[in-house]
């Protein structure tokens, strides 16, 4: 049986995006990058991942690995090679010097000083193909696209919920609803992104620590509170161990002016505050996510949030990923929150623009992934 080269080249490209998913956590907020090398009689020659930020980019990598039977090749790449001196040199030169003669990338590298290395190794004669169809390709970079076309991080709001749809038990219920491996999924994700945003609400009800636990971490992780009116206690978790892992409360400029004793307390611990101006209570999300990525460096975020912080996040069209976590269990009657409080204006909407994306299985536990289409590159 002859395998189409168009199928075969997805499928070599969809394992360049397996190995580029290994450089999570790691790479960000540099673009996470897969590479395989075939030698001229189409076997597999070399592989290569971006393995960290200033690392060799998964092009080096593969080429390296493959060495000499690199030459009369093909190089197949998610993002389009690089063509300028960073940290590294010119991925652009590197295949050249190697002889492959065609090359396949998934993405174009929509940095303008890096850009234009698919032209340049046309120019140089290979043969290059772009192929910018796969989901899968276009799914691996959302974050790094999103953020140099929005200025803000990419955000995932995650929440577990029982089959009714609760987050919570109930008054005074504080139980988990969530299994450990679910728990621990989570954990792995924290241990992945760059800041955990949460409301007020949550660290009143919950005094959330909001850590890294018995996973490998792999960045530590900013620990955001939207709270408007300075309302964290100075006994809360959060602010006892603002002094060892980075901590950001967010609240009012007036409440910062006016609390400036109780602002300067919470400094003294080691807590980082940044005042926007609120409007009627209500703190910019938008320009809060902004800052996070200009001042904090934050290309990622996972929300651990109340119903009301998940609402207003979803009605500002901040919402990017969603991780819904379903457990068999039930709130029952009136007791419980509902998981996301005034999204919209009422009614049933499909307005969120989310679409199903994958379906895990974390012990009796669902995990329904949901994120926005890679096609909504318009969304502002
Ligand atoms: N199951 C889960 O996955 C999960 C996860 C986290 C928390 N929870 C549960 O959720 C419950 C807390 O829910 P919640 O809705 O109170 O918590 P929350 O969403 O974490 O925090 C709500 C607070 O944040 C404020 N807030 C949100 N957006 C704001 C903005 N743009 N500007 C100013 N203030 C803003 C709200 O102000 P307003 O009063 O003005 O709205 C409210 O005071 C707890 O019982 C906790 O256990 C469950």
């Amino acid at each position: 049986m002859t395998v189409d080269r168009d199928d075969r080249d997805a499928e070599l490209l969809r394992m360049a995006v397996r190995l580029a998913l290994r450089g999570h956590g790691l790479v960000e907020p540099n673009p996470m990058v897969g590479c395989v090398v075939l030698d001229a009689s189409g076997r597999i020659a070399g592989l290569g991942h971006h393995r960290r930020v200033g690392g060799p980019h998964a092009e080096i990598e593969a080429l390296a690995a493959a060495g000499e039977r690199a030459r009369g090749g093909s190089l197949l790449v998610t993002l389009e090679p690089c063509n300028h001196q960073g940290r590294t040199g010119p991925c652009t030169e590197a295949i050249l010097d190697s002889g492959i003669a065609r090359m396949v990338y998934g993405e174009p590298d929509p940095n303008p000083v890096a850009g234009g290395g698919a032209r340049r190794l046309a120019d140089a004669g290979l043969e290059v193909v772009k192929r910018d169809d796969l989901e899968e390709v276009r799914r691996l970079n959302r974050p790094f696209m999103h953020r140099i076309r929005t200025g803000r991080p990419w955000v995932v709001a995650k929440w577990a919920q029982t089959l009714d749809g609760k987050i919570t038990g109930g008054a005074g219920d504080g139980r988990w609803i969530s299994s450990g491996l679910s728990r621990r999924l989570v954990h792995r994700e924290r241990g992945c992104c760059d800041a955990i945003l949460t409301g007020i609400g949550t660290v009143l009800v919950d005094d959330p620590l909001l850590n890294v636990r018995d996973v490998p971490s792999r960045r530590t992780p900013l620990r955001v509170v939207v709270d408007a009116r300075l309302q964290i206690p100075l006994s809360s978790k959060l602010v006892a161990t603002a002094a060892s892992q980075p901590t950001l409360v967010v609240c009012d400029s007036e409440v910062r002016r006016s609390d400036a004793d109780l602002a300067a307390q919470l400094e003294a611990r080691g807590v980082t505050l940044l005042d926007l101006p609120a409007t009627g209570g209500e703190l910019p999300l938008r320009t809060l996510c902004e800052r996070l990525s200009a001042d904090f460096g934050v290309a990622r975020v996972l929300v651990e949030a109340g119903a009301r912080l998940l609402g207003r996040l979803f009605r500002n069209g901040l919402v990017d990923e969603a991780w819904v976590f379903v457990a068999p269990r039930v709130a029952g009657g009136d007791s419980g929150m509902p998981a996301v409080a005034g999204a919209t204006e009422g009614g049933l909407v499909e307005s969120l623009g989310l679409r199903l994306e994958s379906i895990r299985r974390r012990g009796d536990d669902l995990v329904l992934g949901y994120g926005v289409p890679s096609d909504a590159g318009t969304r502002p």
